[in-house]
């Protein structure tokens, strides 16, 4: 198994460049099979979520050609089976994705009933409802989705919570149903306009996205495009309370600062400096944070996904800090973990108050999940000592070369699968 050991307390210098978004790639590779004419999509992160993704479009019989690790050339024309293996949703809940995507295609999906996870709940209601109002008869059968509609007509759609998966899987079934959809009260996340984007770049007739009101033309053929996937906003995010944590000073390239305002003004409150230029940001960390209050709240508000990340902030910052957490119902978890390496919270309900301690110390951790992972990432190389972390599969699920971007900053930390190679880092770093 492997683990990351970090030896902390090394605050992190230099450049380093951000990959294509995950969470865009993914709706971005289901839309690529809504047509039967090959569609090549650069800036693609190379990361397990990605590729457990296109393992599932394979089994289904799309033709997927890896050109290098940020390139692939898809070609949807010969699906020869509409249901999804239940393996894929297991390992990754966005594969969901495919049955918009199918159902727009082929009028008919099947597709695992996505379960719970480990940030809680996570229903899928809301995209059901959605295909039911654009005439798909939806069942559920033996654990699975089953979707079918002899035509797909375009309708009003109205979400009750605003929804980033909902708004993709609707938008991709609607971009091939006969006339006109309209969908309020949409999720206004960079990656769903990137979606629209990419579909209308096929042909699709999309406008909207990014706003609360989403108009859809229903077309009847999709075509070939060359697309490139926007920055991932939270990779970036990462790497900025990373050199925040560390009282370091460092460039972030390759991103979208308008994609990450919200971070930037906590950045801000915190005591940074930022430096924002057109492709880039530079974070500037002083001696010691100071406490905020955050709330996770849908885009453009602060990021749930960079929860986590803050929160180790917070933990070593002066003052007392109120985070809520009000887009997902159990993503605290991590703090436990966290308090092994000193930090004081107590939670109550979607809300945790953390009193700042001076410093964290080095511990042996595990990554409940992915982006909590990588906040315990940020948390060891802040720390006094030696932190290892259990379970990095997690992190590996949506970082690309996590361990080296940050070694690349001056970061002490390694990828290590045996305790030899562990005990040579330590010898390495003294
Ligand atoms: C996406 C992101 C995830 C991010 C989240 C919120 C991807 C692949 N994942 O997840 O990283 O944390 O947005 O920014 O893009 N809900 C319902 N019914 C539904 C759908 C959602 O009640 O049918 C609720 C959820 O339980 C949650 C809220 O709506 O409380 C937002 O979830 P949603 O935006 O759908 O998250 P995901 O698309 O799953």
């Amino acid at each position: 198994m492997e683990q990351y050991i970090i030896k902390g307390g090394c605050p992190l210098h230099g450049e380093v460049e951000i990959g294509g978004a995950k969470n865009a790639a993914l709706g971005i590779l289901a839309a690529s099979i809504m047509t039967d004419e090959t569609v090549l999509i650069e800036n693609l992160p190379d990361v397990r979520d990605i590729n457990v993704m296109l393992e599932a479009m394979s089994e289904i019989g799309v033709k997927v050609e890896r050109l290098s690790p940020h390139i692939v050339k898809i070609n949807g024309s010969g699906i020869g089976d509409v249901s999804i293996e239940y393996e894929y949703i297991k390992k990754i809940r966005a594969s969901y994705y495919l049955l918009g995507a199918l159902l727009g295609k082929y009028k008919k999906a099947e597709v695992p009933l996505p379960g719970g996870c480990n940030i809680g709940s996570r229903p899928i209601d809301l995209h059901l409802k959605g295909f039911k109002a654009l005439g798909a008869k939806v069942s559920i059968v033996n654990g699975s989705i089953c979707a079918v509609a002899p035509q797909l007509r375009g309708r009003h759609i109205f979400l009750d919570t605003v929804s980033v998966g909902a708004t993709i899987n609707i938008m991709m079934a609607a971009s091939m149903a006969e006339g006109r959809t309209v969908i309020e009260n949409c999720a206004k996340e960079p990656h769903v306009v990137d979606v629209a984007n990419f579909l209308n770049s096929m042909g699709a007739n999309i406008k909207g996205a990014g706003t609360d009101i989403i108009r859809i033309n229903g077309v009847e053929k999709l075509h070939a495009t060359e697309y490139s996937i926007i920055p991932d906003q939270i990779e970036a995010g990462t790497f900025m309370f990373a050199a925040a944590c560390t009282h370091g000073d460092i460039v972030v390239k390759n991103v979208i600062p308008k994609h990450l305002e919200a971070t930037i003004s906590k950045l801000l409150e915190i005591g940074c400096e930022v430096e924002e230029f057109d492709t880039a940001v530079r974070v500037i960390a002083p001696e010691r944070l100071s406490a905020a209050n955050v709330k996770t709240l849908p885009y453009p508000g602060y990021p749930t996904d960079m929860q986590p990340q803050i929160a180790v902030a917070l933990a070593m910052a002066e003052g007392t800090s109120i985070v809520t957490e009000s887009i997902f119902e159990n993503r605290f978890k991590y703090l436990d973990e966290l308090a092994r390496m000193g930090a004081v919270s107590k939670v109550e309900g979607n809300t945790a108050i953390i009193s700042g301690v001076k410093g964290l110390m080095g511990a042996r951790v595990s990554a409940p999940d992915l982006r909590a992972g990588a906040a315990l990432v940020i948390a060891g190389l802040a720390a006094e000592g030696i932190t290892t972390i259990d379970d990095i599969v997690y992190i590996q699920r949506g970082y690309e070369n996590f361990e080296g971007k940050l070694q690349q900053l001056g970061a002490r930390i390694e990828k290590v699968s045996s305790d030899r190679e562990a005990r040579k880092f330590l010898l390495n770093v003294g």
